[in-house]
Formats: C-alpha cells, sequence, structure tokens
C-alpha cells in the first residue's frame, strides 16, 4: 500500500502540467480514509449535483487539512462537463462474468468522495459535513472507512502496491494527458473486495504465495509465478501500469480490501478485471477464491481546473 510519505499534497507539487490533478490522489501515507459513494435523489439536477461537489473544496482550509478526491459517473460528468469529458468511458454499467456463473458485480454510483487525512477525526468530519451539503442533492449508496495494516500490508498479509509506479511516474500512468479530453483527470476503478478470512489462513504461506505470485515477507516475484496467480492475471507488461491506492477496510470479523486502482484508459482497469475473473480463456485469478468483490464502480476524477469551473460563486 502507501509508501512513507509524510501526508498532505498541495497543488504544486504536481510539476509539468498545465492542468493540476486533484491532488489527492497522489498524497501516499495518509493512516485514514473515507470512501463515500452518492446517488442523485430523483428529479435532482445533475448539473447542481456537480456544482455542489466541486463548491466542496474551497476554501482549503475549512476542509480541516485533509485530503479531498472527487469522482463521478462517467455518463454523469459527459452530461454536465461535454467536452472536458475523456472519450469511451462508460460506467461500471454490466457485472463482470467468468467461468461457472463467476460474477464481480455492477454497482455503479453518481460520485465518490475519497477523504484522507492523517487522523480520522477530522476524517470523519469531513466527511460529514460534505454528506450534510450534499444531502438536499443525493444520499449516500455506500461508505467505507480504511485505515493500513503493517505498514504496506493488505489483510492477505502481503505487501500490496511493490509494483506500483514511483509518484515520479505515477501521474504520467494516471493523468489523461495535455491536448485530450480530459486532460489532468483520471478514471477510478473502486471495488470493495470482501476477503474469506478463515478460508486464506488454512493456507501454508508456500500456498498462499502461490496465489498471489510474490514472497510473502519481502514481495519477491516467484520464479515460477503460476500462470493463475494474481500478479500474472494483473501482470502490467501486459495490459498497461496503473496506479492503485488499495486500503484495509472493516472490522476484525468482517473486512477486506479497497482496491482503488488509477488510469489514464480505462482499457487497462477493464482488462485485468476480465483477466481476474476469467473470461476470455477461462482461468481465474487465484485470489478470487479467496476474496469476494461486493462494490464495483468506475468514476471519472476530473482535474482540479474542470471541477472548479462547476463551483458556485463565493465558494
Ligand atoms: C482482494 C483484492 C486484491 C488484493 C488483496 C490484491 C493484492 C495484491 C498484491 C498483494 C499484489 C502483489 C504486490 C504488488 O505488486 O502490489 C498485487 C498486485 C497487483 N494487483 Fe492486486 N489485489 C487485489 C485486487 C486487484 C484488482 C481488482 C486489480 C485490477 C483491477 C489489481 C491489480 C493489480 C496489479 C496491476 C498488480 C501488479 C501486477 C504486476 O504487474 O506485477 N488487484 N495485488
Amino acid at each position: 500500500m502507501d509508501e512513507a510519505y509524510d501526508g498532505l499534497i498541495t497543488d504544486a507539487t504536481i510539476k509539468g502540467t498545465a492542468v493540476s490533478p486533484q491532488a489527492g490522489i497522489f498524497a501516499l501515507g495518509t493512516a485514514s480514509h473515507s470512501y463515500v459513494e452518492f446517488a442523485v435523489r430523483s428529479g435532482m439536477e445533475e448539473r447542481g449535483f456537480v456544482s455542489a461537489i466541486a463548491s466542496l473544496r474551497e476554501p482549503r482550509t475549512t476542509m480541516g487539512g485533509v485530503n479531498l478526491v472527487a469522482g463521478f459517473r462517467p455518463e454523469l460528468w459527459r452530461a454536465v462537463a461535454g467536452d472536458s469529458s475523456p472519450r469511451g468511458v462508460e460506467g461500471f454499467n454490466h457485472d463482470v462474468v467468468g467461468p461457472g456463473d463467476y460474477r464481480m458485480p455492477a454497482k455503479q454510483n453518481d460520485a465518490v468522495l475519497w477523504i484522507s487525512g492523517s487522523e480520522y477525526d477530522v476524517v470523519f468530519d469531513v466527511a460529514r459535513q460534505a454528506i450534510a451539503a450534499l444531502e438536499p442533492l443525493a444520499q449516500v449508496a455506500d461508505e467505507t472507512s480504511s485505515w493500513p495494516y503493517h505498514h504496506d500490508r493488505d489483510l492477505t498479509g502481503f505487501i500490496d502496491g511493490s509494483e506500483n509506479p514511483s509518484l515520479i511516474d505515477a501521474p504520467e500512468i494516471a493523468l489523461i494527458p495535455e491536448g485530450s479530453p480530459g486532460a489532468g483527470g483520471s478514471i477510478l476503478l473502486l471495488q470493495k473486495w470482501t476477503h474469506d478470512a478463515a478460508a486464506w489462513e488454512s493456507q501454508p504461506i508456500p500456498a498462499q504465495e502461490k496465489v498471489i505470485g510474490r514472497t510473502k515477507v519481502d514481495s519477491v516475484e516467484l520464479q515460477d509465478r503460476p500462470k493463475d496467480s494474481h500478479a500474472a492475471r494483473t501482470d502490467q507488461d501486459q495490459f498497461g501500469k496503473i496506479f492503485r491506492r488499495n486500503m484495509p477496510f472493516g472490522t476484525v470479523t468482517d473486512h477486506g480490501t479497497m482496491f482503488v486502482g488509477f488510469s489514464s484508459e480505462q482499457r487497462r482497469l477493464v482488462a485485468m478485471l476480465e483477466n481476474m475473473a476469467g473470461k476470455a480463456d477461462g482461468m481465474r485469478d487465484r485470489l478470487t477464491y479467496f476474496a469476494r468483490a461486493t462494490t464495483g464502480s468506475y468514476y471519472f476524477v476530473p482535474s482540479l481546473q474542470d471541477l472548479r469551473r462547476f463551483a458556485s460563486a463565493g465558494a
């Protein structure tokens, strides 16, 4: 998961582009996270909803020093923002299906706020303020709180993020390039996975390592990595690179991984999911026998400039 990096990142940290991404995407090292997904109330205008979310961001000081990342159902953003939306990006509108009626459910919502900070109290306060501000327009459809586990491990006990790009390379991988519609924005796949801890922990460590495709203690890639291991089924040399900000979530008895993956191209994420499900070749990722996807949404996370165009005057 997140490498050691102390706290907040500011807009100015991401250099080399005229457009600024929402900086929280790259703000590694924050210990507390909240993901709040919203459904627009029926009869409410999508433009008013986007404007309400855009207005949450300012002024930064009222947000209590937390990172706030806002994403929208791609079709909703396109309807409101037109030219500033990337071409061909779609919501998670259909289950991803594999052999034996294996399914990753489509649970697309209208928007997500990902709030992160060093302590849960500020994250909690800001999330509640945001929900209250949006309440007339949208209701909470899903909510998840996350926290790091032994620095950078997920709740399988493995290091998660070893093959992640460095912060130097991540913007190029995660952000739509300048000159393209939606420049400075990113496509986010947010997918909650509940672990079957009992089944997982009944496996000896060498068997777990074959499932992931890496060693448990220090995350070294296995020489003879099985073809159905997780790392093989999501191999970035095959599908293209993505930037992951996965976090553990849940309680002692009911927990898992919040998959949080960013890419400049949706097809990389789609192809990885389909390959995990064994859609084309019938070979399911071994990890999917120990973890079950319970949600799945794609969101477009626009650049700060594109989002701010919708902020109400005086916000
Ligand atoms: C229960 C859910 C998941 C868990 C616990 C999990 C855990 C892991 C672990 C431990 C690794 C190896 C270390 C690393 O390189 O980070 C890994 C690699 C990776 N995972 Fe996942 N993952 C999950 C879901 C997903 C999903 C849904 C995707 C894509 C849509 C994905 C994409 C990747 C990628 C791209 C890699 C690196 C592959 C490579 O190029 O070597 N993971 N994951």
